[in-house]
């Protein structure tokens, strides 16, 4: 059987177990969320030998060659010693700059970063508070803000959401992979409609998403659509419609759960230019691009980002 070393720790585990099931069920706590090869927070080091990788393409060469692997994408074939993710050593430093409550459920999350980050629009990023690590959406724009900022559902306890709500201003975080890029803007579609569909904190990334087509000028009708529980938790309702106020090309929607299936049957496409990003819940995202498709939007026209549960 093959033998796994961590540091001062060694055991033997069953050829093909599952890396991060054998990391965890061992006391080397790694964390995880979607164990579906996207969010990347159970990312360890292999110093030596080298597990059997289902999803190489989920990093790039680079990360390979330096012993990067997705935990929960490999199973233990041979002999593997490994590091893992230490925040302090891997990780950017950055720390608090503002925490406060959008709705009694949502944690809006601003933090500034040692050194400047470079990313886009809609993509996410591991955030680690202690040993405590969580894939978020960026709500932010690089071009425009000096702040990270991401929107938490809080809803459910959550081992990091439970310490984020801890947090005060200048307090540290460590910054994680940043991962993500199927929710963006082109500027290739400036002129194309443009349909932006959250559900809950899905908002965030297409929040993002919106300000950036804004910023490129985007010529074309832009439709935004957010569903929440209930009306308390539209909580983008006024910058949203500040935005809107003046713009003709802009329109937003509030939709609650109880309103969805009459507003998805009333779901009419304009146009079959009609290009529609999609962020949230699975079910949600589901109901969304099942209505899209029935409305006769071609699929290469549907961009989803699913906030997967923990798995
Ligand atoms: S990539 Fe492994 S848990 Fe998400």
């Amino acid at each position: 059987m093959p033998e796994l070393r961590v540091g001062e720790r060694q055991w033997t585990v069953a050829a093909g177990s599952n890396l991060l099931d054998a990391l965890n069920q061992n006391g080397v706590s790694v964390p995880y969320s979607c164990r579906a090869g996207s969010c990347h927070a159970c990312l360890v080091k292999c110093v030596e030998g080298l597990p059997s990788d289902s999803r190489p393409d989920a990093l790039s060469n680079e990360q390979r060659q330096q012993g990067w692997r997705l935990a929960c994408q490999c199973q233990v074939v041979d002999d593997l010693q490994i590091e893992t993710f230490d925040p302090l050593r891997d990780g950017l430093a950055a720390q608090v700059a503002a925490s406060d409550w959008l709705s009694s459920s949502v944690l809006r999350l601003r933090l500034t970063s040692e050194r400047p980050l470079r990313y886009q629009a809609g993509q996410h990023l591991v955030l680690w508070a202690g040993q405590i690590a969580r894939p978020y959406s960026l709500a932010s724009l690089p071009e425009e803000d000096r702040f990270l900022e991401f929107h938490l559902d809080c809803r459910q306890p959550g081992e990091f959401s439970d310490a984020a709500r801890q947090l005060k201003i200048g307090d540290p975080i460590r910054l994680g992979e940043l991962r993500g890029g199927a929710l963006h803007y082109d500027p290739d579609w400036h002129t194309r409609p443009l349909w932006l569909l959250a559900a809950g904190t899905g908002l965030g990334p297409l929040f993002g998403i919106l300000r950036e087509a804004l910023r490129q000028d985007h010529q074309g009708p832009i439709r935004v659509i957010h569903l929440a529980h209930d009306a308390s938790e539209h909580y983008l309702a006024k910058p949203l419609q500040a935005m809107a106020d003046g713009r003709e090309n802009l329109t937003i929607e509030l939709w609650t759960a109880a309103e969805l299936p009459a507003a998805l049957a009333q779901l009419r496409l304009v146009s079959r230019q009609t290009l529609a990003l999609v962020c949230g819940a699975p079910d949600s995202v589901d109901a969304f691009a099942r209505r899209l498709y029935l409305a006769g939007l071609p699929r290469n026209q549907l961009l989803a980002d699913v906030f997967l549960p923990r798995g």
